[in-house]
């Protein structure tokens, strides 16, 4: 099993969503974040100033999306695929797919674990 930690621009949200159903993913966790990638957190879209509330920051975090998946080792290619395919535009700041083995899964109702607790 692996688990894609996909941090992805906010309005990417719904595709992604969908692009998990299509999988049927056992779930999924979500959360709303700020981070900066290699720019700084300056978009080239005019995004982003190096200041906050008026303070000068080296750094400016930007709203970003996270979801965090774990699926069957044989369905990660399929959606690094469709995650491209749909969040990929012309500018910087699209995000990134972090990929981690998981070692286990337990379903805390029933003591499942493994691919049947996913
Ligand atoms: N090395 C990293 N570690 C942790 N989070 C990161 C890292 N790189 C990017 N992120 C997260 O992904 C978001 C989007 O990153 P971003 O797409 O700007 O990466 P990038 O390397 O600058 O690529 P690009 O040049 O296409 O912008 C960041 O706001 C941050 O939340
Ligand atoms: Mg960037």
């Amino acid at each position: 099993m692996k688990e894609l930690e996909i941090v992805i621009r906010p309005e990417k949200l719904e595709d992604i969503k969908t692009i998990l159903d299509e999988v049927n993913c056992g779930g999924m966790t979500l959360s709303t974040v700020m981070g900066c990638g290699t720019q700084k957190g300056i978009s080239d879209e005019g995004e982003g100033v190096n200041e906050f509330k008026g303070l000068k920051t080296t750094i400016n975090l930007l709203p970003k999306v996270k979801v965090e998946v774990v699926v069957e080792d044989s369905d990660m290619e399929k959606i690094i695929e469709k995650v491209r395919e749909t969040c990929a535009t012309d500018h910087v700041g699209d995000g990134k797919i972090f990929i981690k083995d998981v070692m286990e899964v337990v379903r805390i109702r029933t003591g499942e674990r493994g691919l049947k607790a996913l």
